[in-house]
């Protein structure tokens, strides 16, 4: 067992045998500044792009903006300052949009946020599994997204990654390192039922 295995396990119990990568990922916020690639990228695109999705419709896109590039300002405005306090150090951004019709005849397509889901999910293993750490977040300026990422009337922001290398806790702001350990989770009993949701209990 890793040492990163260990220090998960302080904070999560697991309840029955499973990967132990899905025990292990979580979103950090201390990253360490340091540049990640295109190729790296091309990485995590190429774990995203084999996800299920309704019709094999693949309604995820991936707009990346790396550091030291024009593009990653624009990208890092759209994040709201208690998520730029550490999202600074960030290697790339990655603004996850999703087709809301499908391409093939411009319907509803009722699966994308499930679809789009389910790749960032891969692209968040495949992230771990290199060493990075990802951090999702939906606290950006939506209302800004679609002009500064060009979506136009069909594609619908999901979330804004930073995606980086892993950092020094100490370097996060007093009330972040606070929060900087691996969230636990739902009892399983909470989560899995047999034919039927229970009643939910009245209040
Ligand atoms: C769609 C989405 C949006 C999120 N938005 C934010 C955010 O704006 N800021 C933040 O600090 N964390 C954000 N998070 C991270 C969640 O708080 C985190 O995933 C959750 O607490 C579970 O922790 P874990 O990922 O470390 O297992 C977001 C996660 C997801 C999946």
């Amino acid at each position: 067992m890793s040492t990163l295995d260990t220090d998960v396990l302080l904070t999560r119990s697991p309840e029955a045998e499973a990967d132990s990568q899905f025990i292990r990922r979580w979103s950090p916020r201390a990253m360490s500044g340091e540049a990640v690639t295109l190729g790296e990228i091309e990485q995590l695109v190429e774990a995203a792009r084999w996800a299920p999705s309704c019709f094999n419709s693949q309604p995820w896109r991936f707009i990346y903006a790396l550091r030291d590039t024009p593009q990653w300002q624009p990208m890092f405005d759209l994040i709201m300052d208690m998520n730029q306090a550490w999202a600074k150090d960030a290697g790339v951004l990655v603004a996850i949009v999703a087709r809301t019709t499908f391409e093939h005849n411009d319907a509803p397509a009722p699966t994308y946020g499930f679809d789009t889901g389910s790749a960032w999910m891969s692209f968040a293993l495949q992230a771990q599994s290199m060493g990075l750490v990802t951090h999702a977040m939906w606290g950006v300026e939506h209302d800004q997204a679609p002009a500064v990422l060009n979506l136009g009337e069909v594609y619908k922001l999901q979330a804004m990654v930073a995606v980086g290398h892993p950092g020094d806790k100490q370097d996060l702001p007093q009330p972040l390192q606070d929060r900087e350990v691996p969230s636990p989770r739902k009892a399983f009993s909470e989560l899995a039922f047999a034919g039927q949701l229970p009643a939910e209990p009245q209040s």
